[in-house]
């Protein structure tokens, strides 16, 4: 979602600033805008559409040493280039980008306007540009700008220059991230810390309701009541070079090829093959406190859901505790009950997703014991949560969540084990549990290198409008992620079903151009899934298997097979050709893989 890039220092400030907005492209956006202070007067401009159209529109004489810039992504307003950040007030001496919703800007609209003055978008944060301009007293800028945020109720990552004031930035955080990027003698922020990675050498997050002055010299951070709040900057996790797309054409097929390494990253000094149990120091959650817990329940959104339903067959079978994934997002509506013997488990790859962060909030507001499965080190669920599993993924640009929903799931194997090992998963399943997380990447490595059969699978569905994805038990959690990753990327409507439930309802729909792809481990339930198949078949759909070596009981249209590990673990390699078939079919389609329409990749707006 929207991004928010600043900068203040020795240097000119736009191509610094536009660089970052380069960088925060990922996250998805509809207009994106720039504004720089120099000698008292402030340049702007601002557009619809993609950051490299704002480059081209940009004059080329755009000096400055300090400055804001924003990826916007609608929510009050069209999108459009009068609705692109940045706001300016009448006189064009504040500007101010944000991220977040003013949720009294129609009431602070109305007393402006009572007041004269005239707005020139349809933007809440424009509401906020008049105020600071209509409160400024001439004293220091954070004053100004937090009496004014007194007087608003919603949230933001926000920050303003203000031309008379050309040494000073100022940033404000209310449910919306902004980090502080500390470089030589100059200081950048962001809505994330890829915007600036290439200046800075550490970095600060700020909290909810703090404020920062920012100069080229540093920071200082206070509440917006004034007391002065101390942060220790932490060094920043993932240098540039990580977020380079390399030789590959999509961000979306780099993490797609970067699993084994990730995967690798994941397991990384958390594999006991002594005890044949899993070392995760994160969770500072003792074995007797483990023993304690009578329930699990995975809290997540989109693909980290997903990953947590997967893992959840996992953790049931591994542990014998009962176990649940929900989306976050659901979560907190329905007045949950929360269990003091339950082990809440939020899973994030940004750390940010605002449902998420919502339902940890309230888990920890009624004492309820929680941990973070998150990739963003740092990041405000990770935070929030304060103990956790971070996935060491290494940054994921593409919106689409490929290498950290596999991630998520090992780190949720890790834990399936190490709870396991404490109750009743022998020694002999613990050492071969592990083996196979060893042998893990290897084997993804090996499927990887087979895309061009799995690009191939892609040619079934180009007459089609809809397709099933079906599977049972953990295949129905992997079957939800196919479907999923083909619904984001390539546009076509896919349905995941349990392959159980087929019958009844959905095989109405089944036509010979609607194929079904279903996900077929040769595991206990092989032969249920071969009876759907037949019934599949016997009405004239196309059926792609995803499936492992071995005599094929039934005639499937195309077939992919991905070798067997452990049946625990098998979900994890079913995934990666589904992976590579959505990657491929949305290649064919010629649809903008990276940056599918109207989605983001840190939602970090309700
Ligand atoms: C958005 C993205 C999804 C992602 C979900 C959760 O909806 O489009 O791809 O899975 O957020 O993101 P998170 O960062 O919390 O894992």
């Amino acid at each position: 979602m929207c991004g928010i890039v600043g900068y203040i220092g020795k240097r000119q400030a736009a191509p610094i600033l536009m660089a970052g907005l380069h960088r925060l492209e990922y996250r998805g956006y509809d207009s994106a805008g720039i504004a720089v202070g120099n000698k008292g007067t402030l340049k702007v401009a601002k557009c619809k559409g993609r950051v490299r159209e704002l480059d081209e529109l940009k004059p080329q004489r755009f000096k400055g040493m300090m400055g804001i810039a924003h990826t916007r992504w609608a929510t009050n307003g069209e999108p459009s280039d009068r609705n692109a950040h940045p706001h300016c007030d009448s006189a064009g001496r504040f500007a101010v980008v944000h991220n977040g919703i003013i949720e009294n800007a129609a009431a602070l609209k109305e007393q402006l306007t009572a007041r004269g003055v005239t707005f020139s978008s349809d933007t809440d944060t424009e509401v906020f540009a008049h105020l600071i301009a209509m409160m400024d007293d001439g004293s220091p800028l954070e004053n100004v700008v937090s009496a004014a945020l007194r007087l608003v109720v919603g949230t933001y990552g926000l920050a303003v220059i203000d031309a008379a004031r050309p040494d000073v930035l100022v940033v404000a955080r209310n449910g919306s991230p902004i980090v502080l990027g500390i470089g030589d003698k100059e200081m950048l922020f962001g809505s994330d810390s890829a915007a600036f990675v290439r200046h800075a050498t550490s970095m600060v997050h700020l909290d909810d309701g703090e404020i920062a002055v920012v100069r080229a010299d540093g920071y200082e951070t206070r509440k917006l009541d004034g007391t002065s709040t101390v942060k220790t900057p932490s060094a920043l996790v993932w240098k540039d070079e990580a977020y380079e797309k390399g030789a590959f054409d999509h961000y979306m097929r780099k993490e797609i090829g970067d699993q084994p390494e990730a995967v690798r990253r994941t397991l990384g000094g958390r594999l006991d093959a002594r005890f044949q149990t899993t070392h995760l120091g994160g969770i500072e959650l003792a074995a007797r406190d483990l023993l304690d817990v009578r329930r699990i329940k995975l809290l997540g959104c989109g693909a980290a859901y997903i990953a947590g339903a997967t893992a959840s067959h996992l953790i049931e079978q591994l542990a014998r505790l009962p176990t649940q994934a929900e989306p976050a997002s659901e979560f907190r509506y329905r007045n949950p009950v929360i269990e003091m013997d339950t082990l809440y488990i939020a899973v994030s790859q940004s750390g940010e997703t605002f449902d998420t962060l919502a339902a940890v909030q309230e888990i920890k507001r009624r004492g309820g014991r929680i941990i973070g499965i998150v990739n963003v080190v740092g990041s405000t669920i990770a935070r929030e949560c304060g103990h956790g599993i971070y996935l060491h993924a290494g940054p994921e640009i593409a919106v689409v969540s490929t290498k950290t929903f596999t991630c998520s799931v090992v780190a949720l194997a890790l834990l399936a084990i190490h709870l396991g090992r404490l109750r009743d998963l022998s020694n002999a399943n613990g050492a071969r549990l592990i083996k196979g997380l060893e042998a893990l990447p290897d084997h993804i490595a090996a499927i990887l290198k087979r895309e061009d059969e799995i690009a191939q699978l892609a040619e079934c569905f180009q007459k089609a409008e809809h397709a099933f994805y079906i599977g049972r038990a953990a295949g129905y959690a992997i079957a939800m992620e196919g479907a999923l990753k083909l619904k984001e990327v390539s546009y076509l409507h896919a349905e995941a079903y349990p392959a159980s439930e087929l019958k009844h309802g959905p095989l109405a729909l089944v036509t010979s151009e609607t194929p079904t792809v279903i996900v077929l481990p040769r595991d206990d339930l092989y032969r249920k899934n071969v009876s759907t198949i037949e019934e599949i078949k016997a009405r004239g759909g196309p059926v792609i298997a995803i499936t492992h070596p071995g005599e094929a009981h039934v005639a499937f249209d195309r077939s992919f097979e991905v070798p067997m590990l452990e049946p625990e673990l098998d979900p994890l390699l079913l995934n990666i050709p589904l992976q590579l078939l959505a990657y491929h079919v949305a290649l064919q389609r010629g649809c903008d893989i990276d940056q599918p329409r109207n989605l983001a990749k840190s939602v970090t707006v309700e």
